[in-house]
């Protein structure tokens, strides 16, 4: 008999069944990302996952500009009753905020996905001083037309929170968390909680960091997005390394990857439903579904945490992990 997991189900907005917290993400980094050749090997993550049952799968219109969603639809279209057992998330970052706009870009994912319902759609970005709640008004119209089961949103504050709950209501936020990145533990995620919106977590491994692969002297290639990220800011990284080379500590005396403690002591976080890491081929997807097994003792995430906390006050407060503040 297989092992069960170590850890509780999951279930976002108006979806019936619930799924492992763990989700596939549709995004990978790099310059050279959807060539193509790479497609067999992503198809292959895709199909460890929904195989360990990892059935919550993260897209976006944007992710290889709706390369990402096709592969889905391929992954889908080969065999089509997997798609009953998946739960598809996609998301728009729309400059046109008009409910319309919302409407065309639900219309373009359901086509590349090949299917006829998306379960969680998310507004991807908020725009800085701009109204938001037309384009939540096109995702209640999605919503009432069957067209999407639930709605999310990603990367917004409190304020742009409350704006669009005007008009609609929101089931998940889709915001960075891991242990490294902690600010929306001020007031975004209290506000999750208290308005009953799951958090779903992305930058878990914190671009590859709590993978435990990234060299002391970091040399990204030109164009790969890491080069932006505050992590990896020259003043701030000795701090992040240093902390890091503590969590490996931590994770070799457990006896676990790192990333596996990175993505549990997420999974113990107040509000988080769902934690989303992207994985490049069938090996990363495996060793990311393993995350889920076996006990971790309460005070392994006690270590985490004290590391955590030290390390967090050199971390500058930012609202997003990247120079993108549309
Ligand atoms: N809502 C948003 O605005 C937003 C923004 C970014 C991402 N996302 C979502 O979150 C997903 C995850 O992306 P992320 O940017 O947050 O990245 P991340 O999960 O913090 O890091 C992923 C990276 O970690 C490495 N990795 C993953 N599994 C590994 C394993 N088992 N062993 C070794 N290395 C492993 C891979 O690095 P290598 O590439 O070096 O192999 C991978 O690219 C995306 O696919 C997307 O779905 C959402």
């Amino acid at each position: 008999m297989a092992e069960p997991m170590a850890v509780n189900p999951t279930q976002i907005g108006a979806h019936q069944r619930k799924h492992a917290p763990l989700a596939m993400g549709g995004s990978t980094f790099g310059p050279n990302q959807y060539t193509g050749d790479e497609d067999a090997n992503l198809l292959g993550a895709l199909e460890a996952a929904y195989e360990r049952g990892i059935t919550h799968f993260d897209t976006a219109e944007g992710y290889g500009g709706g390369h990402s969603e096709r592969l889905i639809g391929r992954f889908i279209a080969a065999s089509p009753s997997r798609r009953n057992r998946l739960f598809l998330a996609s998301k728009a970052n729309l400059d046109d905020l008009t409910p319309q706009s919302m409407l065309k870009a639900i219309e373009g994912s359901l086509a590349r996905m090949q299917t006829d319902v998306i379960d969680l759609y998310y507004i991807h970005w908020p725009r800085t001083g701009k109204d938001m709640r037309p384009v939540m008004e096109g995702l209640e119209v999605a919503r009432q037309q069957g067209k999407i089961r639930s709605v999310g949103v990603s990367n917004f504050s409190v304020e742009q929170m409350e704006q669009v709950g005007e008009v609609g209501r929101i089931d998940a936020h889709q915001l960075a968390y891991n242990l490294f990145w902690r600010v929306n533990e001020r007031d975004v995620i209290p506000y999750c909680n208290a308005h009953y919106i799951s958090i779903v977590t992305y930058a878990s491994l914190a671009h590859g960091i709590l993978a435990g692969r990234i060299p002391q002297q970091p040399d990204f290639p030109k164009g790969d997005q890491r080069n932006s990220i505050l992590l990896f800011r020259e003043d701030i990284w000795p701090q992040v390394y240093a902390a890091n080379e503590a969590f490996k500590a931590i994770a070799a005396k457990a006896d676990r990857p790192l990333a596996h403690l990175a993505i549990r002591w997420l999974l113990r976080r107040s509000g988080v439903s769902s934690v989303v890491v992207s994985a490049r081929n069938a090996q990363q997807a495996n060793a990311n579904a393993d995350a889920l097994y076996g006990d971790i003792p309460d005070d392994v995430f006690a270590e985490l945490t004290a590391v955590s906390d030290a390390v967090n006050p050199h971390i500058p407060f930012a609202d997003t992990l990247y120079n993108y503040n549309p």
